[in-house]
């Protein structure tokens, strides 16, 4: 444990304070070879300290990219398919919900609305409409 004390009292504060940071960006291009060779050990240090405290977020963000779309509906099946026959269709007009969000889903309840609102989205409804002949 002395040795820890040591390392973090003397020789730790000793070693930066014989870093050769220059006071201002501009400096570092004034700074010799072997003055950069001495930084080095320090930078690399730096650069790797950085990438562990920051590496996770970066990581978590493009999870997030791939998070479902689907965060509810039929999960207990691999694939949720839905078959629509034409011949079925009754009413001249039918929307479909293509966000996930209904609780009538396949068809759409106006729940892309609020979906919508809450993240900034642009999805709305399939709509199927027959040709009036
Ligand atoms: Fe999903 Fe309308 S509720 S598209």
């Amino acid at each position: 444990m002395e040795y820890v004390s040591r390392l973090f009292r003397q020789q730790l504060p000793a070693y930066l304070k014989a870093l050769p940071v220059p006071s201002s960006l501009v400096g570092f291009l004034t700074l010799s070879v072997a003055e950069w060779l001495r930084l080095l050990p320090f930078l690399g240090l730096m650069t790797l300290l950085g990438y562990l405290a920051f590496g996770p977020l970066f990581l978590r963000r493009s999870r997030v990219r791939d998070r479902p779309i689907n965060l509810k509906i039929q999960k207990e099946t691999a694939k949720v398919v839905n078959e629509i026959h034409v011949e079925d269709l009754r009413e001249a007009k039918k929307c479909y919900c293509r966000c996930w969000r209904s609780k009538t889903f396949p068809v759409c309840d106006g729940s892309h609305n609020r979906h919508n609102e809450e993240t900034g989205d642009n999805v709305g409804p399939l709509v199927i409409k027959r040709k009036e002949l």
